[in-house]
């Protein structure tokens, strides 16, 4: 794949175990291999380690309560506040430190330090600004802001008075953002007028007005002004305030801290599924804090002097609980980066960790990918020996870019935690603990203390080590989702009704399906081969097949869409686009725009197709299904076996030629 391949030193190559290095278990949060049968016997109390690590107004009862599965309740009883967690109890012994550094783009512009201070006053004039709005105790505010300090400031004044949050990728596009404001019923939108991308200062407000307009109810707006003079001259109109005017308004306010229940609702984000609709993920206040909190601890070994580099963005689940929520809770100091790796050029990032002296760093294959490709000149030129521990999230990495980030980035002294989980799932499920596990490229590791996992057949039964199967998950744990938004039968039937007895009131006979195929081996290590259902992993990004083709059947001239995902050496798969135009149509380079522009206007760049190709025929079962994983193959150039059951063989041959002349 890259220059940097043929250099690997051949013991790297060869070798498939890694010891953690003894310098880190000596110092690591959690070095004891006990932990895994203690947590086992004791379950569910095992799960008040990750409780303890909060601080309550008021006790819990019971630790898990499942008496209707799978509506599982946990901490029951208790009540808290999730920006006190991340604020209030870290200012008297570290109010001065910083919480939040954040490198803007643009490297002639200020950085921004806030200290737990800063951001506990800033948290409180916005949660004073947003009551006095009219938001309410579970009104649900949606943000779509990049990667500027104001999103968390606003996510936490949420959390402050009891509004739960859905944050909406600024990357996403005004339709996007329409249909989660909608689903959602949400009132009140936080934005900003604009942001950096190489070096260009993009129009943002536009795009959020475009999104409003299509808003079925009225709707309050707050914008922040990231641009100053680079701005595009926008007015705001009598339904939009301006932060900085708002924040000046409450300067110097306290709000206390509202006191939730463990299981109100904290916030939602809406994530991708089979069908064309977006899914409202509810996450809840105790289970979810607590579950960010313990594997901000266990996994990523975060300690409050650290200073802890995650380059997601904020807009997804991995910004959420592993920018946001898990380090400010244990108060340490979390960096936000706006831009891209490569501006002003590929030196940037490690600039970054080697000024700041980032302890941690925690990003996706596809970056890893992209490094590897650029070569190890750019890292090597920077001092990162600060950094302790990496990690990676978002899709299967392979042993290559593994040792690759292992040699390159580590030096050979950080373990890496490869960590399977997702948006459902609140944080980490399957990783090794990087004080306690050897590691194996590849193959993210065990199941978490405390979580039982395994890879079945579609009869539910476990398969042998190396066989190929369902990655399920046999037991409830604290961070889980608590339903879809609104939709508690989406809920059942999305994850639970492939492998449970949906009749039963026993938690033993409900079985979590995060709809991901899997092996494991003879030592318990679980290697993760992917989605199983029509969902797409474009650069660690979660697309719906569905979402993409409804946007291209739109299309006036389109008669039939199908949507693959093929392999992409940096994203992972990329995005095909397989097209039947109606009769009288062109099948031209202007039109294949148009479809292109399509997506992006419905979803957002990142669900731009790679290739748009126009066929006469889609492959059909006989029963009238499109075959998709033939799409695939054809797409990857690979085998594509037997296709005597299809209705229209013929049309393979076809679509092979029209995609090999592009
Ligand atoms: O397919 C798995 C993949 O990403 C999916 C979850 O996507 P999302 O909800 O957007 O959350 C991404 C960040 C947690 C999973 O169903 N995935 C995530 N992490 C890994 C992974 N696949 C393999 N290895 C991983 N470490």
């Amino acid at each position: 794949m890259s220059d940097d391949n043929g250099e690997l030193e051949a013991r790297l190559e060869e070798q498939e175990e890694f010891e953690p290095p003894a310098a880190f278990v000596e110092q690591a949060n959690v070095s004891d291999s006990d932990i895994y049968d203690e947590f086992e016997e004791n379950w569910p109390d095992c799960w008040e380690r990750a409780a303890s690590m909060l601080d309550w107004t008021d006790d819990y009862d019971q630790v898990l309560d499942a008496e209707n599965p799978p509506f599982y309740e946990w901490f029951t009883g208790g009540e808290l506040n999730a920006s006190a967690n991340c604020l209030d109890r870290h200012l008297e012994e570290r109010g001065d430190q910083p919480a939040i550094e954040w490198v803007g783009e643009p490297t002639d512009e200020e950085n921004v330090t806030l200290t737990y201070r800063d951001l506990y006053e800033r948290v409180n004039e916005c949660a004073a600004a947003l009551r006095e709005m009219g938001v309410g105790e579970d009104d649900v505010v949606t943000m779509y802001m990049p990667m500027i300090p104001q999103l968390p400031v606003a996510m936490l004044a949420c959390a402050r008075i009891g509004a739960p949050h859905s944050v909406v990728f600024a990357g996403f596009s005004a339709e996007a953002l329409a249909t989660r404001m909608n689903a959602a019923d949400s009132e009140y939108l936080v934005t900003c007028d604009g942001y950096y991308r190489r070096g260009d200062p993009l129009d943002h407000l536009s795009k959020a007005n475009e999104g409003l307009d299509s808003v079925e109810h009225e709707t309050t707006t707050v914008v922040v002004d990231r641009l100053g003079d680079d701005g595009h001259g926008h007015e705001l109109d009598d339904s939009q305030h301006d932060w900085d005017d708002l924040l000046a308004d409450h300067e110097g306010a306290e709000i206390d801290p509202v006191d939730r229940d463990a299981e109100d609702m904290l916030f939602l984000m809406y994530t991708s599924g089979t069908t064309g609709e977006p899914k409202g993920v509810k996450h809840t206040t105790a289970g979810y804090l607590s579950w960010v909190t313990w594997t901000s601890h266990s996994v990523l070994d975060i300690k409050p002097e650290d200073t802890y580099f995650c380059s997601a963005d904020i807009g997804w689940i991995t910004g959420h609980s592993y920018i946001v929520y898990g380090p400010l809770s244990l108060g340490t100091t979390t960096m936000m980066y706006e831009g891209t790796p490569d501006h002003p050029d590929r030196n940037r990032l490690w600039e970054i960790i080697e000024e700041y002296e980032a302890t941690q760093l925690y990003t996706a294959p596809t970056a890893i990918r992209s490094f590897m490709k650029w070569g190890h000149q750019y890292p090597d030129d920077h001092d990162l020996s600060s950094l302790r521990l990496l990690g990676t999230v978002g899709e299967p990495i392979n042993p290559r870019a593994w040792k690759w980030y292992y040699q390159h980035i580590g030096d050979e002294e950080c373990p890496v935690v490869d960590t399977w989980w997702q948006t459902e799932t609140g944080g980490h499920m399957i990783t090794t603990l990087p004080g306690v596990g050897k590691m194996k490229p590849g193959s993210a590791g065990p199941a978490l203390p405390g979580l039982d996992a395994q890879i079945v057949d579609t009869n539910g039964e476990a398969v042998d080590p190396g066989r190929a199967g369902h990655l399920t998950v046999q037991k409830p744990w604290p961070g889980m989702l608590r339903t879809l938004y609104n939709n508690d039968e989406r809920f059942v039937d999305e994850y639970w009704r492939e492998y449970s007895d949906t009749d039963s009131e026993d938690m033993a006979d409900w079985v979590y399906f995060p709809e991901d195929g899997a092996k494991v081996d003879d030592d318990g290590y679980i290697t993760v081969l992917g989605r199983v259902d029509d969902v797409l992993n474009v650069s660690g990004h979660r697309l719906g097949t569905m979402e993409i083709e409804s946007a291209i059947v739109g299309v006036e001239g389109v008669a039939e869409a199908a949507v693959v995902g093929g392999d992409h050496e940096v994203k992972g798969e990329a995005v095909y686009a397989y097209v039947i135009v109606e009769d009288g149509q062109a099948e031209s380079d202007e039109f294949r725009d148009e479809i292109v522009t399509a997506v992006e206007d419905a979803i957002g760049p990142i669900a731009r197709p790679e290739a748009v190709v126009f066929t006469p025929e889609l492959p059909k079962t006989r029963s009238g299904k499109i075959m998709r994983r033939l799409l695939e193959d054809i797409a990857n150039g690979d085998d594509i076996g037997d296709t005597s059951t299809l209705r229209n063989p013929e049309v393979v041959e076809d679509i092979k030629t029209t995609l090999d002349e592009e």
